[in-house]
């Protein structure tokens, strides 16, 4: 299906022209126009430009509006180039009616993300340089095909060579055959620097060797001694289809409605989630991410990279596989980025839509009457896989019957591996296979959500539970109650598990049958303790994981934690300059930004691949309802259950 058209294949034809939600990401013909445009306005030197990124420029609140009241509103494109050979990054907005440039930026101290088609360009040229070759050969290592260089963001250390460069920091692997798992075998002490803007190797550098583990550690099955004898087959069949569909650009699900957007940056995007045409959120996205090391070691101190704002989780999206990747009636969309050239590139089946059976939502027996009731829950998913070099995220956004919402990441892939001497591992990892280590480390996210329950303008509630005094009030010392403290500025919040602290989004104007503000609320299940100087080279540039929520008053600029752009930023963009202004919360739309993660010891289980690891959080309903909305659902007996039984009896 067609991400663009929210049109099925097979089913209605709609022109991919066709505009059917302002929220829909660009497509084909749209990056295509855009990128042409720019190129026109390069003219000659045009073809020593590089994109970096063509996304939508979203259309603010009252254009929203205005497209929802039939009015015709123009798409403009955010389009971001930099010069082969040069510095800095050029930003344009194009106005996809008239081909019109409406703003031209140039930021000099800025670089573009690192690209998918650079990774491959680096690696060569890393593998070509006599200094590398050399370094192999003394490691006796000589078959340069079965080396493997990762090009990994190189963080802002400030040696003098990189100043004002776009560098990448390489990493070296071997294989032992073609095919084998590079990362059981990494070429310690062996890192090279990439200025990705020429492909000339700055530096490489040959340091203190342990040797090369030879041992294999392979996962593709036929590389494996044998596979364990498959369990039978669990077939999930929905015979009279799914229960979502797609209208005016949105999909539409028992009571819950959506846009679903798309972004080469921030991959999957979330826009006006309703629940019965009650507004929850106007944009819901996972913003960025961050993976800080923990090894003080030379080359391995700098590793800290932001996966989305330096690389893009929407550009490294998978094209899944049905019945591998996604299991029962499954609806895929294809997305559309652009690549290095400003061509539209085409991601097929990057987006999962699907159902879930989860279990029971709802359940009570009556002794007294014999009776009971029991209601099965179910989930609507909508997904998607990015991998950035060694790791893959799983993005899950799931809704409930009884109107939750939950965001789940999942961490799979192979875990960066070093060298290490066999059997003594470091302080800083745990040896997962001998002379392979797998250091310490953590991944952070941040989501960003435009909360708009029941109306554009939310108050933030922080709700903790206090525990009162044994006294007058309270004799028997067991009196524990939630106290409500008003938000009234923007800045940076910290879980308090001791508390239970949770925050609450509730309207301005729109009241429950109990009287009290309809609300939603957020509750910090995986939130990150920090290990890094926020003062040191990396800490300075995470500055929004040090706090697990974040509230600032809606500015359309502001879209990123950690600043525009990431790659060699300097610290303290993003999210602590937005604060630092103070602004009042009272009476604005707000976004809440929310820090959650993974804090990864690795373990010998997450080798040569990582099984899932999870984290995320959940906005529950909290009187937004008058009562369980799910009380509604019908009472159902599965047929498909009782009949599996029956044969099985026959058997
Ligand atoms: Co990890």
């Amino acid at each position: 299906m067609n991400l663009q058209t929210g049109e099925i294949s097979g089913g209605v034809s709609v022109s991919n022209k066709k505009i059917l939600n302002p929220m829909q990401p660009l497509n084909q013909e749209e990056i295509s126009y855009a990128a042409e445009v720019v190129k026109n306005h390069l003219g000659g030197k045009a073809s020593t430009y590089r994109f970096e990124t063509i996304q939508l420029v979203e259309p603010s609140h009252e254009e929203v509006s205005a497209f929802q009241a039939n009015k015709k509103i123009a798409r403009s494109a955010r389009v971001v180039v930099y010069r082969f050979g040069g510095s800095g990054v050029n930003i344009f907005e194009v106005l996809l009616t008239t081909g019109v440039i409406i703003e031209e930026k140039y930021i000099e101290n800025a670089r573009p993300m690192i690209q998918l088609e650079e990774f491959i360009d680096i690696e060569n040229a890393v593998k070509e340089d006599d200094r590398f070759i050399e370094a192999c050969k003394k490691r006796g290592i000589f078959d340069m095909d079965l080396v493997c260089v990762d090009p990994w963001s190189a963080g802002s250390f400030g040696p003098k060579e990189e100043a004002g460069r776009h560098v990448s920091h390489t990493f070296a692997w071997v294989r032992n055959s073609p095919r084998d798992n590079l990362y059981a075998h990494p070429i310690e002490g062996l890192n090279a620097t990439v200025d990705i803007s020429t492909m000339e190797v700055l530096t490489v550098s040959d340091r203190k060797t342990f040797p090369t583990p030879k041992l294999s550690s392979n996962y593709a099955a036929d590389l494996l001694d044998s596979v364990r004898n498959p369990l039978k087959p669990i077939s999930i069949s929905q015979p009279q289809g799914v229960s979502f569909k797609f209208s005016n650009g949105k999909i539409h699900w028992d009571n819950w409605s959506m846009v679903i957007g798309f972004n080469s940056r921030e991959g999957l995007t979330l826009h006006d989630i309703c629940y019965d045409d009650r507004p929850i959120c106007r944009r819901a996205s996972i913003a960025e991410m961050v993976v800080p090391y923990g090894s003080p070691e030379e080359a391995h101190a700098r590793k800290n990279v932001f996966d989305i704002g330096e690389y893009g989780l929407g550009k490294l999206t998978n094209s899944l596989k049905l019945g591998c990747d996604c299991l029962g009636a499954i609806q895929y969309l294809d997305c559309w980025v652009s690549d290095i050239n400003g061509d539209p590139m085409k991601i097929e089946n990057g987006i999962c839509i699907h159902e879930e059976d989860f279990g029971v939502l709802w359940k009570h027996y009556d002794f007294r009457l014999d009776e009971t009731e029991v209601r099965r829950a179910r989930r609507l998913v909508i997904s998607s896989f990015s991998t950035v070099g060694n790791y893959e995220y799983g993005s899950f956004w799931y809704f409930y019957l009884d109107g939750e919402i939950e965001f789940e990441m999942k961490a799979t892939g192979i875990i960066n591996t070093v060298g290490c001497i066999p059997f003594e591992g470091s302080k800083y990892g745990t040896e997962v296979t001998p002379g392979v280590l797998g250091q310490i480390h953590q991944h952070i996210f941040c989501a960003r959500l435009e909360m708009a329950v029941d109306g554009a303008v939310n108050n933030v509630i922080e709700c903790d539970t206090i525990a009162e005094s044994t006294g007058e009030e309270n004799p028997y010392g067991n009196a524990f109650f939630v106290q409500e403290t008003m938000l009234q500025f923007e800045g940076g919040r910290k879980a308090k598990p001791k508390a239970h602290r949770y925050w609450k989004f509730q309207s301005e104007h729109k009241k429950n049958g109990m009287g009290k503000p309809t609300a939603y609320k957020l509750e910090p299940s995986h939130t990150i303790s920090m290990f890094h100087d926020p003062k040191g080279p990396s800490g300075g540039r995470m500055g929004f994981a040090y706090n697990d929520l974040w509230v600032t008053p809606f500015n359309k600029n502001e879209n990123y934690p950690a600043g525009d752009f990431v790659n060699y930023s300097e610290g303290g963009q993003g999210l602590p300059e937005f604060v630092s202004q103070r602004r009042d919360l009272q009476k604005s739309p707000i976004v809440a930004w929310h820090t959650f993660g993974l804090h990864h010891l690795p373990r010998l289980e997450d080798f040569p691949v990582q099984p899932v690891i999870r984290c995320g959080f959940k906005l529950m309903p909290v009187g937004f309802f008058d009562c369980n909305p799910a009380i509604d659902l019908s009472p159902e007996i599965d047929k498909d259950s009782c009949e599996a039984r029956e044969a099985e009896k026959g058997l």
